[in-house]
């Protein structure tokens, strides 16, 4: 085999039910670090409620609830940091928090980098544009499957240059992972669905493209396994064995997330153009992707049956021209994942007829 890309793992993570209590010392060992406050972006769902317990928080660092409502865009990136360079008044923070969903975490990365760089959010979306290191982050999923954990991108749309796309950077990533299944407990089910299912969807690509790293389809191959045993085993997707399982899988996962292949592109226009939340635009994207991943799309058929979860036909129906023309366009930028799956010439595979169509048999 070739030499792999140097490759980055977050190094340091806790994992296991009530890990959360272990926040206040890792925040505390970082004040010891770095005279400066903590930041933490926590997902709004959090706000006003006792689901996460204390939150170690000092009178000078700021709290800022992420709005995730829709998925994160360059300007709420661009607002958020200098909310943050205001509270900082020109001091290094000891650590920035990000407590949440992946959205969540992806928008604490960001601003992270944009602590450290100048300019905007979307002069970084890209590869290796980050020049300078970020904040020391601690991150802290409460639901699982994006991978956001531990991946080396944050993703942002972008409506003027109509894409979605991260900051690809070994800066991006987190530095200690603090991963507790007990706070995915309170997840409504069908969102549990969908998030655990970019996990299956970042490792199928990821064995089934031809950008392949041994480490990587190792990390895959058991992600996969877990994915089938909580999403076709006896258990309830949500037991808590299966919320432990769904932990570790999107860890695994996360480390294979990027080289993926069909799903993510079409997806991403679909988030493009209809906003819909990134698992439930795989979902959609798998479903009429049969002829390229026919055995997945058979196992996530199961899947979707055995948990009842309705992708309800027509989303793509009644859109204008411009709409179609936007979600192709959307999708097709993505030229590394197609090149991935289907070879240089993925143009003529995946025509604009035939994407077109696909959109519309949704
Ligand atoms: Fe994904």
């Amino acid at each position: 085999m070739s030499v792999t890309r140097n490759t980055k793992n977050v190094p340091y993570y806790l994992l296991g039910f009530g890990a959360f209590a272990q926040l206040g010392g890792l925040v505390q060992a970082r004040r010891k670090a770095v005279q400066g406050p903590a930041l933490f972006f926590i997902d709004h769902f959090f706000h006003n409620t006792e689901h996460l317990g204390t939150l170690p928080a000092e009178s000078d660092d700021s709290v800022f609830f992420v709005d995730v409502s829709r998925e994160p865009a360059v300007e709420y990136v661009d607002a958020l940091a200098d909310k943050s360079r205001e509270a900082l008044a020109g001091r290094a923070p000891c650590c920035i928090v990000g407590i949440g969903g992946g959205a969540t975490l992806d928008v604490a990365k960001a601003v992270g980098n944009l602590l450290t760089n100048p300019g905007k959010a979307e002069d970084y979306q890209g590869w290796e544009l980050v020049k300078n290191p970020a904040p020391y982050k601690i991150g802290v999923p409460t639901l699982f499957g994006t991978g956001a954990e531990c991946s080396r991108t944050c993703v942002l749309t972008n409506q003027r240059r109509k894409l979605k796309l991260g900051m690809n950077s070994d800066f991006t990533m987190y530095d200690q992972l603090l991963l507790d299944p007990a706070l995915s407990r309170t997840v409504p089910r069908e969102q549990f669905f969908f998030t655990g299912m970019d996990t299956y969807m970042h490792c199928f690509e990821s064995v089934r493209g031809s950008y392949r790293n041994v480490i990587v389809d190792h990390l895959s191959e058991s992600a996969l396994s877990l994915c089938r045993e909580i999403f076709l085993g006896p258990e309830d997707m949500m037991s808590e064995a299966n919320l432990e399982r769904m932990a570790v899988a999107s860890y695994l996962g996360g480390m294979a997330a990027g080289n993926v292949g069909v799903v993510h592109p079409i997806s991403a226009g679909l988030s493009i153009v209809l906003h819909l939340p990134h698992g439930k635009a795989n979902c959609y994207a798998l479903s009429v992707l049969e002829e390229i991943y026919p055995e997945e799309y058979a196992a996530f058929t199961a899947m979707l049956s055995r948990h009842s979860i309705d992708l309800p036909k027509g989303i793509c129906e009644k859109l204008t021209e411009e709409q179609y023309e936007a979600l192709y366009a959307g999708s097709i930028v993505h030229e590394k994942p197609l090149t991935n799956a289907l070879g240089p010439a993925f143009r003529d595979i995946l025509t604009k007829e035939r994407l077109i169509a696909k959109f519309k048999s949704m």
